[in-house]
């Protein structure tokens, strides 16, 4: 499972009725080889490998954690939303609290439920039911006894001939279990001390489940049952959606909303995929908060801005990896010149957050194929949340509205997740329609604007065709005048109802000049046109974005898969941009 992060690992085990743990920052297989802990023979063990989102890939952050009085080890995968409360908590109550991750705060509540109980399974219920947030976890007791809850991403308990296997990706049962259960969002299963194994819901009331046979290819585990990392880690964004809602913390998000409030001028700066996500960041701030921010690629930052910038503006810092040379000389020059630089990053350990004043994670767990896409989400997801906050900090968005942010998104979430297959499918189709073609465009208006240019990026690296994004209204002023049957337009439907209409009328247009037509529609109950029409199901509006993204990317995909490209790994591109400035 190491694609799900390898900063730090760590294994606890109970050893004649003892918890042990070891934990460092190397990779969960560096960490067997350097303990010796292949020959180890105990009859319970709980292991983690991890991504860092709250503190640092330092050993102390590294799971298992451990209560004060070593009864019980905890791991846990996600964010706590209510983590900084439970951590008051927990040190008004003494205890000692040694690392900088979430879940170690629920270590201590368990222990202190323990003592009162004296019941594992009851004290975890308990402990679970104060937690808010996308997790999962398990706790091993000193007694033998463990427990695993998720909220909800399933999570599995394999079955084998002397082994019971907890684990949250079902593939790495491959080789050890012959059958499964599932536990689903909101369930707990339990490995009793003498072996047994039982689930129960949040009130401790049975829940009876039959285990299937495990059937997985052996050729896709690697991927986590997928053929490439970027079909994975598309498939795991609606659960990224809630990892990020989850780890934004409102002390960040108000302390980077007033910064913004405040500045004499807001600069957004960061490049490709994390660049369309800033000028996505643009429309939303206009609207929640009338500001009306710059956005630019930090290529060209340094060239004409940096020397307009001083004491009193804000730069927002977009980067996944956090590494990008061109963001971090753009920073360090705006810090240079007094400016004030809110980082976003989805690698904490980066040298982003080390120049930002202030950071916040953007928390979509790791991304290991070139093409970004769950970041591409998640980011957008962090700066929804921070315009809010802008908006209410300025009185534009009520405040009781943010308390409803957690609910917008999980509904955002079940409905990526119900759509996910159908979604794929029709892209899939899409992809067939425009495969043979030589070029193409990608064509919306208004907030969806920079997700054409987005999806045009995502065609060309992933692919390989050339593709290019336009704004509608600019089409008719150039552009239209090479389309034919070569030349794809895929459309996107605008949000704003006035560029809605003059939309389908370049659609029929570029349809008569023999385009191969998709359309990416949200609203339009039918269109009686020559085009290929993609159906994406509908949320609030400035969730659109996040919506439309996802059949974008798996058209990229699957036009990639089609003209036979390494998708994971396209050619002359880079995770990570270095070393293109001085
Ligand atoms: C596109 C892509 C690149 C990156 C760009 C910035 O899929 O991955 O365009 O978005 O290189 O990278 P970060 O966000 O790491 O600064």
């Amino acid at each position: 499972m190491e694609f799900r992060g390898k900063d730090t690992s760590g294994v606890a085990w109970v050893e004649e009725g003892e918890l042990k743990v070891v934990k460092d920052s190397v990779p969960v297989g560096e960490l067997y080889a350097k303990y010796g802990l292949k020959d180890l023979r105990v009859p319970r063990m709980l292991g983690h490998t991890r991504y860092s989102t709250h503190g640092k890939a330092d050993p102390r952050n590294a799971h298992p954690h451990v209560d004060c009085r070593r009864r019980l080890a905890v791991v846990g995968d996600g964010a706590l939303r209510n983590y900084e409360e439970l951590l008051m908590e927990v040190l008004r109550r003494g205890h000692r609290v040694e690392s900088k991750s979430d879940f170690e705060v629920v270590a201590h509540l368990i222990e202190e439920l323990l003592e009162r109980y004296e019941s594992p399974v009851r004290s975890f219920l308990e402990a679970i039911a104060r937690l808010r947030g996308f997790i999962s976890l398990v706790a091993l007791f000193a007694d033998g006894t463990a427990a695993a809850y998720t909220s909800h991403q399933p999570i599995y308990v394999g079955l084998g001939e002397s082994l019971v296997a907890v684990v949250p990706v079902l593939t790495s049962l491959y080789g050890l279990a012959g059958s499964y259960y599932e536990v689903l969002g909101g369930e707990v299963a339990v490995v009793t001390s003498d072996g047994r194994v039982l689930f129960v819901d949040l009130d401790g009331r049975t829940v009876i489940k039959s285990p299937q046979p495990l059937r997985v290819n052996g050729d896709l585990v690697p991927k986590g049952g997928f053929p490439h990392h970027m079909l994975r880690e598309i498939y795991e964004v609606p659960y990224s959606i809630l990892r990020t809602a989850s780890a934004v913390q409102l002390k960040y998000l108000e302390m980077a909303s007033r910064m913004i409030v405040q500045s004499k001028r807001t600069i957004v700066i960061a490049n490709g995929t994390s660049l369309h996500a800033g000028m996505v960041f643009s429309y939303y701030l206009a609207e929640l908060a009338g500001v009306t921010p710059l956005v630019v690629s930090s290529s060209e930052f340094p060239l004409y801005y940096v020397d307009n910038v001083g004491v009193g503006d804000v730069v927002v810092a977009i980067s996944q990896s956090g590494e990008t040379s061109e963001v971090l000389k753009s920073v360090y020059e705006a810090r240079l010149r007094g400016a004030t630089v809110i980082g976003l990053t989805n690698n904490i350990n980066s040298r982003l957050t080390r120049f930002s004043n202030i950071y916040i994670p953007i928390a979509a767990g790791p991304e290991l194929a070139v093409p970004a896409t769950k970041t591409f989400t998640s980011t957008l997801v962090v700066l929804y949340v921070l315009a809010k906050h802008v908006g209410a900090a300025v009185s534009r968005v009520e405040r009781a509205e943010l308390g409803g942010l957690w609910r917008e998104l999980e509904e955002l979430s079940r409905m990526v997740l119900s759509s996910l297959d159908y979604v794929s499918s029709q892209a899939r189709e899409a992809a067939e329609y425009i495969g043979s073609c030589t070029s193409g465009y990608v064509v919306s208006r208004g907030i969806t604007y920079p997700l054409a240019l987005e999806g045009a990026l995502k065609i060309k690296e992933s692919s390989y065709l050339h593709a290019e994004g336009v704004e509608g209204g600019e089409l008719r002023h150039g552009p239209i005048s090479i389309l034919d049957r070569n030349v794809f337009t895929i459309f996107i439907e605008p949000l704003e109802s006035s560029a809605a209409a003059d939309m389908l009328n370049l659609v029929a247009e570029s349809a008569s000049y023999g385009s191969p037509v998709v359309l990416l529609s949200h609203s339009l109950e039918r269109v009686n046109l020559p085009v290929k029409v993609v159906k994406v199901p509908k949320t609030s509006r400035h969730l659109m974005p996040i919506a439309l993204a996802i059949p974008l990317q798996l058209l990229a995909y699957w036009l990639a898969v089609l003209r036979g490209v390494d998708v994971d790994r396209p050619r002359r591109l880079a995770k990570v941009v270095t070393g293109t400035v001085s």
